[in-house]
C-alpha cells in the first residue's frame, strides 16, 4: 500500500505543534501499525530528519504504552486491540491516516505522540493495591473460597492495562472507567475488603485532583477500550464510594 500519513509533531511540552504530512510506500497489510511507523522513522533517520517519538514497550497488548489517536479513534479503527496490535490490513491503498497523541489536560504532551500519563500512576498509588504481610505467614490464596461470578468479574476488571484510551476518547476526559476497573478488581475479592473504604475515597480524590472530568454515561470509553472493560465497573465504584462516604 501507498499511504499518506498526517502526524502530530511537537518538539516539546511548550511547543505549539502541528500536523506534518509524510508519504509512505510499500506498506504490507501484515505489518502492525507500529512497524509501519518504524519504517517511516528509518526513512526519516536516513534523511537526517528527526524520527517521530512514540511510546511502546511490549508490542503485544499488555503494557498499555502505545497511546495513539488514529483517524479520530483511540487505538484506531479495529475493536478490542491496542495500537501495537492494529494491523495495516485495516487500511487500504491510497488512504490518508491522521495520527495524534491521546489528548487530555491530564495527559500533557511530552513530545510528538508521547504523553505523560503519570496521573494514572498517582491514582494507582493512592489506593490501587492491597497490603499483605509477607513476613513468612502468608496464607495460600486458594484457602479463601471465592464465588465463580466474583472471581470472573474481578479478573475482567484486572485486565485494564492503564492505556488511557478511555480518557482520550471521553468528551469529559473522564478517567472513571480506569478508576472503576481498579476499584472493582479489589472490591469483588475478600482480600480487597480491609482497605476498601480508604481505597475508593483516596483514588477518587486523586482522580479529581488530577483534573479528570466526570462520567456522563456516553459510553465511548467502553467502545474504545482495548480490553473491553465494562461500564458496570463505574457503577461498582460509585456504589463503593457511597458505602465508604456514609
Ligand atoms: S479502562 Fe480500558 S481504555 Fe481505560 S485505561 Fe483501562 S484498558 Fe485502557
Ligand atoms: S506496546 Fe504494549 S500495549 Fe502496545
Amino acid at each position: 500500500m501507498d499511504l499518506t500519513l498526517k502526524i502530530w509533531r511537537q518538539k516539546g511540552p511548550e511547543d505549539k505543534g502541528g500536523m506534518v504530512t509524510y508519504p509512505i510506500s510499500n506498506i504490507s497489510g501484515h505489518m502492525s501499525f507500529l512497524e509501519m511507523i518504524d519504517v517511516l522513522n528509518e526513512e526519516l533517520i536516513n534523511k537526517g530528519d528527526e524520527p517521530v517519538a512514540f511510546d511502546h514497550d511490549c508490542r503485544e497488548g499488555i503494557c498499555g504504552m502505545c497511546s495513539m489517536y488514529i483517524n479520530g479513534e483511540a487505538h484506531g479503527p479495529d475493536r478490542g486491540v491496542t495500537t501495537c496490535q492494529l494491523h495495516m490490513r485495516m487500511f487500504k491503498d491510497g488512504d490518508t491516516i491522521h495520527i495524534e497523541p491521546f489528548r487530555s489536560d491530564s495527559f500533557p504532551v511530552i513530545k510528538d505522540l508521547v504523553v505523560d500519563r503519570s496521573s494514572f500512576e498517582r491514582i494507582q498509588q493512592a489506593g490501587g493495591f492491597i497490603s499483605v504481610n509477607t513476613s513468612g505467614n502468608t496464607q495460600d490464596a486458594n484457602s479463601i473460597p471465592i464465588g465463580k461470578e466474583d472471581a470472573d468479574n474481578a479478573m475482567d476488571a484486572a485486565t485494564c492495562i492503564g492505556c488511557g484510551a478511555c480518557v482520550a476518547t471521553c468528551k469529559n476526559s473522564s478517567a472513571m472507567l480506569f478508576v472503576g476497573a481498579k476499584v472493582a478488581q479489589y472490591s469483588l475479592l475478600p482480600q480487597g475488603q480491609v482497605e476498601a473504604k480508604d481505597r475508593v475515597l483516596n483514588m477518587v480524590k486523586q482522580m479529581d485532583l488530577e483534573g479528570f472530568g466526570n462520567c456522563t454515561n456516553t459510553g465511548a470509553c467502553e467502545v474504545e477500550c482495548p480490553k473491553g472493560i465494562s461500564l458496570k465497573n463505574i457503577a461498582i465504584m460509585n456504589t463503593e464510594y457511597l458505602k465508604a462516604s456514609i
